[in-house]
């Protein structure tokens, strides 16, 4: 787990300071050639802070404990029924990166999918997230055996593991932990703070992915080792819909 230990200065708005920290990476001029963990110690530490009243989701949190508590006296039909979408809270954006939040409900996931030559910070505000995360493996291509597949490309899993709010941040890089999933074991926040932002302008285009099962690959499947996995490039599944909500949590000044 990846825990910020660097002090800042805090102001009087923790939600502000996360905008600010990330302006003082995200937007340096001339940019950082690659983004390190060093680089966004203070995003994470600013991320530490935050709570679900300073975004405006306390009675949200509320709501979503009571019905998941509800959801254990109910049929798999009727917990289907009764589940929200998952929404985006919108809180900042400028050229440089974005802020929001994404409320995910219970047994849905964000599936597999990237951040071409972007940082992804993340925070868990309520709830229970498992976090898997994948480094493309090229080197595999030649050790094991080109893939046949069309869109398929070899991975390392580096991430797999549960997250809650009394966890730190985490991040992802261009070149480490890039592809990810959350799914979420409990109706769950996640805060992202993510730089730059999708822009198939400029290469940085959104792709998803889906774990190839051991089965799938036949022989390869037997020879693939501790945590290598194939991923194809997919569509997104078609129940896979994100609704916007409004923010109603501590406001952002422009810059
Ligand atoms: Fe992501």
């Amino acid at each position: 787990m990846r825990t910020a230990q660097t002090a800042m200065a805090a102001s009087n708005s923790p939600v502000a300071d996360v905008v600010e920290a990330a302006r003082g990476i995200f937007s340096k001029r001339p940019p950082p050639h690659k983004i390190t963990e060093k680089d966004v110690e203070g995003i994470l530490t600013s991320l530490e802070r935050i709570t679900v009243a300073q975004v405006g989701l306390t009675k949200k949190a509320g709501e979503e404990r009571c019905r998941t508590e509800r959801l254990l006296r109910m049929s798999p039909q009727e917990q289907r029924k009764s589940r929200p979408p998952i929404t985006y809270h919108h809180i900042y954006e400028c050229r440089d990166f974005t802020v929001g939040i994404f409320c995910i409900p219970e047994n849905c996931d964000i599936p597999i999918h990237n951040h071409p030559d972007m940082t992804v910070c993340s925070k868990v505000l309520y709830g229970k997230v498992h976090l898997e995360a994948y480094d493309k493996a090229p080197d595999l291509e030649s050790s094991m055996q080109a893939l046949e597949a069309p869109d398929t490309l070899y991975a390392r899993k580096v991430r797999d593991e549960i997250i809650s709010e009394g966890d730190g941040p985490v991040a992802c890089f261009s070149e480490k932990a890039n592809i990810h999933r959350f799914y979420a074991e409990e109706s769950c926040a996640i805060l992202d703070v993510l730089g730059p932002p999708y822009d198939s302008g400029e290469g940085r285009e959104i792709a998803y992915y889906r774990e190839i099962a051991l089965g799938e690959l036949g022989g390869l499947g037997k020879r693939l080792g501790n945590n290598v996995v194939v991923l194809q490039e997919v569509s997104p599944p078609n129940d896979f819909v994100v609704e916007g909500r409004p923010y109603t949590g501590e406001q952002v000044g422009e810059d």
